[in-house]
């Protein structure tokens, strides 16, 4: 059972595979506790008690729903203003449920009639726990929520904590942080109103952990507006971590018999280090957040035109591109920007959402039935959330764009935002895309969001529900992708924001898959990639090949390695393509499609850092551990002449043996056989020489290899 009630102790013990966490009641106040996070122990009594709590702990420090009120001024989950101005919180223990691997605890500030009810759920096979808040005014006044967070939680208060987060800008998005946790609070968040490149969603705790040891806790928030994380070194026992909605700017008035409820706050525990850590979160994303219908499925390998054409689309010239794709392999053809309105660069356009008539005559339909003949699928860029002040729709509706009156209307990208929050602005989505997707044969859509949030007014409500906007933005965001997603089964979505500017698990319900990066340099990417890899699953990651810095600048078989780690794209200028790289890159598709299974929905190992190391090496077992991919990329920054490099695996049976080879099944060069044991100590050895060829037999720095992997009988 993974929720238990102790009732001797009026604790609830919520147990996955190896973690445990519990928290009880205080019978003398009323409240509930926070006990224990950490790593599942043999026996109930095990764990502590309420009695075991230092005092001042057991008065403020530890709720398990903190609060603003009850002595607590420290950082907390809820804040409301009562109508009578009275802005403490206090909340009593009601009563409990629990069905399955759920649970509710319910709460209530008598006095005001506020009911606050925490839900669990417990997803034992990842040592995941994902929390949530219901909020609901069951009085007659309206209440005024000014900060609504979804979960409190603590961990030890040890020096040898440390704070991993993920950090970046456009184009350099997901960049690992490591920093000490010191005292006052530390704080991860978006004011943008969208997750941002900047800061992402996620956190991990680690008390001297590497990849394969140490206690590591980690948690996601599933939002994808303004979101705000604090880590907060607290005097006595605890570091406690605090997630939701960002409390910046925002307010909510909760209308008599309103309920609203908050996004979830996942966390989890490995202590078997980082990698662990990751792989439960992949196999999480897969089995929990991802939209069921295609979680599963493999991810198709496109090609994106969007670097070789950028705006200047037209049938004849993707028609173009459709056909060199469609040579080397390519499952799935995607026209990006600059296909509608008189969109002939970033000044004007977005909001006219019609087929731009002088590059597709006929309409798209000629473009997507050739696309179709050639045995693809067919892909679109859509931004429906923007507009440019030069198009049909702005001088229609200039009060639809998020704004102040007598301020100025910043832009971004040449572009304003249209308020998502306001209903006719939804329908004005809705309607548009449903008619795109029913008028036209399409499989996939990229759905891009290039801008963030400033002058953030909503004028056409009252002042006093204007803040709503931060979250009925988002709310209404997921309607829409829920609705297309109901309505065309068919479709698969990726998510981007000009590359990885809102890559959360929010999004990640409705969404397929998402463009990491527009910095597609096959070596800065794997910095980027790397980072990805701690808190998102490989299988969403879309890598492109192009020919970022000059087609010449890296192989082709770099490139292509390079954007394997993830799901394979392809974005190069195809007519650029000699005879020799279509065949390399035939090849490597074709090899690619072999190996994706294992890539997409096996377990990852990072066997390097890519910052510290002389390569940058990731294995990928299959589900059933019988099957591995090793793909390995020189790192010439650090790299020595003559070096080599004896690259240890991992996650292998040690009496197991196991055959490495490269190449296409059935043309495979055998290299070695060796146990599990000895590949995980003596590891394989790549290479003993810094001297490496392009295809045009070049001298280059930038050599990769995949190595392959089987179990034999
Ligand atoms: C930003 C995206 O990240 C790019 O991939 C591309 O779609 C452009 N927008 C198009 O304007």
């Amino acid at each position: 059972m993974p929720i238990n009630f102790d009732k001797e102790t009026k604790r609830w013990l919520l147990e996955t595979e190896n973690m445990g966490y519990v928290f009880g009641l205080d019978d003398d106040q009323g409240k509930i506790k926070n006990l224990y996070w950490g790593s599942k122990l043999p026996r109930v009594q095990d764990y502590p008690e309420v009695k075991d709590l230092i005092l001042m702990d057991r008065y403020t420090w530890n709720d398990e729903f903190s609060v603003r009120g009850e002595k607590n001024n420290l950082e907390h989950c809820l804040k409301v203003e009562y109508s009578d101005g009275v802005r403490d919180v206090v909340l009593n223990y009601k009563s409990f449920e629990v069905s399955g691997n759920d649970l509710v605890i319910r709460l209530s500030d008598d006095h005001y009639n506020l009911s606050v009810n925490l839900f669990y759920k417990v997803i034992e096979k990842y040592d995941i726990i994902e929390r949530w808040v219901e909020i609901e005014n069951n009085s007659n006044e309206e209440i005024k929520i000014e900060d609504m967070k979804s979960a409190s939680l603590y961990v030890e208060n040890d020096e040898k904590a440390k704070l991993n987060y993920l950090t970046g800008m456009w184009g350099s998005e997901f960049h690992l942080r490591r920093e000490e946790i010191n005292e006052g609070s530390k704080v991860l968040e978006s004011r943008v109103g969208k997750t941002s490149a900047y800061l992402n969603p996620f956190f991990a705790i680690d008390y001297s952990a590497d990849e394969d040891r140490g206690k590591v806790y980690f948690g996601e928030l599933a939002w994808s507006g303004n979101w705000k994380i604090v880590v907060q070194k607290r005097i006595y026992e605890r570091i406690a971590i605090i997630g939701g909605i960002n409390d910046w700017d925002f307010s909510y008035i909760l209308e008599p018999s309103e309920k609203i409820t908050t996004p979830k706050f996942m966390f989890g525990f490995s202590d078997e280090g980082f990698t662990k850590a990751s792989q439960n979160i992949h196999h999480y994303q897969l089995d929990y957040i991802l939209p069921k219908d295609k979680a599963h499925k493999l991810r198709k390998v496109l090609y994106n035109s969007w670097e070789a054409t950028t705006f200047n689309v037209n049938e004849e010239n993707q028609k173009i591109l459709a056909e060199k794709a469609a040579k080397i392999g390519v499952e799935l053809f995607v026209i990006d920007d600059g296909w509608f309105g008189k969109r002939n660069d970033d000044h004007a356009g977005l909001g006219d959402w019609y087929v731009n008539k002088e590059k597709f005559p006929d309409g798209l339909q000629p473009l997507i039935s050739y696309v179709k003949t050639l045995g693809m699928d067919f892909g679109i860029w859509v931004e429906p959330e923007m507009v440019n002040p030069n198009s049909e729709l702005y001088r229609k509706h200039p009060d639809w764009v998020i704004s102040f009156p007598n301020r100025p209307k910043s832009l971004q990208r040449n572009q304003l935002m249209l308020n998502l929050a306001r209903e006719d602005v939804k329908k004005f989505i809705v309607d548009f895309m449903d008619n795109l997707l029913t008028q036209n044969d399409i499989d996939f859509v990229k759905w891009d969001m290039n801008r963030h949030v400033f002058e953030s007014g909503w004028m056409q409500v009252e002042p006093r529900k204007q803040r709503e906007i931060w979250v009925k933005y988002v709310w209404n965001l997921y309607d829409i992708w829920k609705y297309l997603r109901e309505k065309h089964p068919h479709v698969t979505f990726e998510n981007c924001s000009s590359g990885g500017g809102r890559v959360d698990i929010g999004l990640m319900q409705y969404a397929d898959q998402v463009w990491t990066s527009d910095n597609t340099d096959p070596f800065d990417r794997l910095e980027i990639q790397e980072g990805f890899s701690y808190a998102y699953a490989p299988k969403i990651m879309m890598g492109w090949v192009t020919d970022w810095g000059g087609k010449d600048t890296y192989p082709l078989t770099y490139r292509f390695h390079s954007s394997m780690m993830g799901s394979l794209g392809i974005g190069a200028d195809l007519n650029k393509f000699s005879e020799r790289d279509f065949d390399l890159a035939r090849y490597q598709v074709q090899f690619y499609k072999e190996i994706r299974e294992i890539v997409q929905e096996g377990y990852q190992f990072r066997l390097s850092y890519v910052t510290n190391d002389r390569y940058f090496a990731v294995e990928y077992l299959s589900k059933n551990k019988d099957e591995g991919v090793l793909i390995y990329l020189r790192n010439p920054r650090r790299f020595g002449l003559f070096d080599r490099v004896d690259v240890k695996l991992k996650g292998l049976e040690n009496d197991a043996v196991y055959t490495v080879y490269e190449g296409l099944q059935g043309e495979e060069k055998e290299m070695i056989k060796l146990s599990g044991k000895a590949l995980k100590e003596r590891g394989i050895i790549i290479e003993d020489s810094s001297k490496d060829f392009f295809e045009t037999g070049k001298v280059t720095h930038f050599y990769s290899r995949i190595l392959r992997l089987r179990k034999s009988d």
